[in-house]
């Protein structure tokens, strides 16, 4: 049982690696933190032994679904260290040598279902292990797509995603966002393919082995928590955006991808200019087939993104936005352990705000937080509200209802800008990214640092802000920051009209942002008749709108009235699209309709299971379950 006081927080920040950090060269790539936090989610016992470099060798075997070859770690072992302990989620493993080839002795643990196996090696003298082995066919982390499922339909795609503890099932080593490793990676692929990889591309253009296939070398300097290590291989294209920075897709999509995206360069800028230097080199972005699982994933010099965003109005930009923001707030300073995940996602929701403000102006930023806001509030009540024990930033991994992590993680920190002011908390912002540069942080370690540097004893400071309670309670403190739009305003009063039974065709939707169209169906009130949702369908042209995130939300307005109509063009979404957050709701709604709603449910997740990422479909698998017991 663990309680989320501060004392208790001290308590989990384990101390025992306070000596390896004295040893530890300060200034070396791969300097060790004064001390790891504990993290439930894994095996590695770094105190001990941990792993400071990954370098790959593997292939790709599209027929059967694997990723083959070797893993050679360094690893750092403390004196009189017998073993190395890694986690292993699956892999099919054929041998462990020293780098003569000698054969380590080696145990798998038992298997957990979320966490998979602790795998030991005995070390035997060594500072680096070779580990030959296979992924799974069914690995957590990897999508292999048949070409069927691809835009070009000519050739297979694979993806991976790490974040949170998925990499385990194709690379062994410690994967803990508080364990930094550099890596560099060969990737072998069919001729005709490309990999790419989050990391300095050595091989653009790959290099032709002996035996007619295509290798790509990548190699990543900064040492990285190992979530962040990433590959896609597929029919890919690139187009040049900016003199840092480009996009990759499949031939299909790029033209697409690169007008959508053409703001990149300013975005970059703006960082910069608010917490400092961009310290990874290139900022590419890979767009994904719509199996994706999330919005984003900031895989460094290369953010992954779902093509749900690509609406053609650039209203979705914020994703980039987003990503790029991580590039400081989680890739360079991360999250010690997953109970720790709003310092990333909500610093990173917070300076992705202030990206969209600089490049766009005010009124648009305001506009994707005062939309945040309204989730927040809503996520509160989903939870139970204020009291609920999910709604605390602080908690068990994976624990904090919804998007919490994210709206109440930003508005922490708006509320911590409001009171000091904006230069001041700018000024603070950019020293702390500095500070901790490479380093995992903790929610009491944030907490520490923002006393010792911004709040300085001025006390009357300390109980304005309510810190621990932001940091550690349930619900939503009284300081709370809302900022209004008066963009939503007016959609607001398109809505109270329409709410009040003015007609669908009465409202004004013209050049509707994916925002605006958010806000208004958000607010409809969720019984309606089966006339008045004919008419909503057909004025606001809603099951045939080509904006995925127009059609989530009417799904959402659709299924718990049990309209019929709604239900083949639902199907046929649910088929084609695998972002979780666009679909769980679907799902969820659904089940909420007893017999009705989950036979379409199950009919329709039949369908599109073959299409999911195993995340995805482990998600869809846990709704259709049932609530657990
Ligand atoms: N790092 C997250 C994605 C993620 C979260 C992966 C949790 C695994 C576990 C990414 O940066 C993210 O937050 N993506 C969002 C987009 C954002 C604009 C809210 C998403 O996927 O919707
Ligand atoms: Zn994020």
């Amino acid at each position: 049982m663990r309680l989320a006081t501060s004392a208790a927080l001290l308590l989990m920040t384990s101390v025992s690696g306070a000596a390896l950090a004295q040893d530890a060269p300060v200034a070396a790539a791969t300097a060790a933190p004064a001390s790891f936090a504990e993290d439930v989610w894994t095996y590695a016992e770094p105190e001990t032994a941990r792993v400071s470099h990954v370098d790959l060798d593997l292939v790709t075997d599209f027929d059967n679904k694997r990723l083959y070859g070797t893993a050679v770690l360094d690893v750092v072992a403390e004196p009189g260290a017998k073993s190395v302990v890694l986690d292993d989620n699956g892999l099919q493993i054929q041998s462990i040598t020293d780098m003569d080839g000698n054969a380590l002795p080696y145990t798998v643990g038992k298997s957990d279902d979320q966490l998979g196996s602790p795998l030991t090696v005995e070390l035997d003298g060594n500072d680096k292990i070779k580990i030959t082995y296979a992924s799974a066919p069914g690995a957590d982390a990897l999508q292999w797509l048949p070409r069927e499922a691809t835009a070009g339909g000519q050739k297979p795609y694979l993806f991976s995603q790490g974040q949170p503890i998925n990499n385990r099932s194709w690379i062994p080593t410690q994967d803990s966002p508080g364990i930094r490793q550099t890596w560099d990676a060969r990737i072998t692929v069919p001729k005709g393919l490309v990999a790419v990889m989050s990391g300095d591309k050595l091989t653009p253009d790959g290099v032709p082995t002996a035996d007619g296939r295509v290798s790509y070398r990548f190699k990543m300097d900064n040492p990285v928590p190992p979530y962040l290590i990433a590959l896609a291989v597929g029919n890919l294209a690139f187009q040049q955006l900016g003199p840092n920075s480009g996009v990759y897709s499949e031939p299909e999509l790029i033209d697409a991808a690169a007008s959508e995206f053409q703001d990149v360069e300013k975005m970059i800028s703006a960082a910069e200019d608010l917490y400092g230097p961009y310290r990874w080199g290139r900022y590419d972005m890979l767009v994904l087939p719509p199996s994706f699982p999330y919005g984003g994933m900031e895989n460094p010099t290369l953010t992954f993104l779902t093509p749900t965003i690509i609406t053609g109005d650039r209203s979705n930009t914020d994703v980039v936005a987003h990503e790029l923001a991580h590039s400081w707030s989680g890739n360079l300073v991360t999250n010690a352990t997953w109970s720790d995940s709003w310092l990333n996602e909500g610093f990173t929701t917070y300076f992705e705000n202030r990206i969209m403000e600089a490049v766009y102006g005010p009124e648009r930023a305001a506009m994707y937080a005062d939309l945040d806001y309204a989730q927040m509030l809503k996520d509160i009540e989903n939870a139970g509200g204020m009291d609920a024990p999910s709604t605390r930033l602080h908690g068990e991994p994976g624990a904090t209802a919804g998007q919490l992590d994210y709206f109440k993680g930003s508005t922490f920190l708006r509320t911590i800008e409001k009171a000091v002011g904006r230069e001041r908390f700018d000024e603070y912002l950019r020293g702390y990214f500095d500070r901790h540069a490479f380093r995992p942080q903790t929610t009491a370690g944030f907490l520490s640092d923002l006393r010792a540097n911004l709040i300085k004893g001025d006390t009357q400071l300390e109980n304005q802000l309510q810190l621990d309670q932001w940091a550690y309670q349930p619900g939503l403190p009284d300081n709370a920051v809302h900022v209004r739009s008066s963009t939503l305003a007016e959609v607001d009063r398109e809505l109270a009209a329409f709410n009040a039974g003015g007609p669908a065709s009465a409202v004004d939707t013209d050049g509707w942002s994916t925002q605006q169209w958010l806000r208004f169906l958000r607010g409809v009130p969720k019984q309606q008749t089966a006339a008045r949702l004919k008419e909503m369908d057909k004025g606001l042209n809603l099951s045939n709108s080509t904006n995925p995130y127009v059609r989530s939300a009417w799904y959402e307005i659709a299924i718990p009235n049990r309209y019929e109509p709604a239900v083949p063009s639902l199907k046929n979404y649910l088929n084609s699209v695998g972002r979780m957050l666009l679909i769980r709701p679907l799902y969820q709604a659904l089940e909420a309709q007893g017999d009705w709603g989950h036979a379409i449910a199950v009919d329709a997740f039949a369908q599109a299971k073959p299409g999911y990422h195993p995340m995805a479909q482990a998600m869809s698998e846990q709704i259709l379950a049932g609530p657990s017991q």
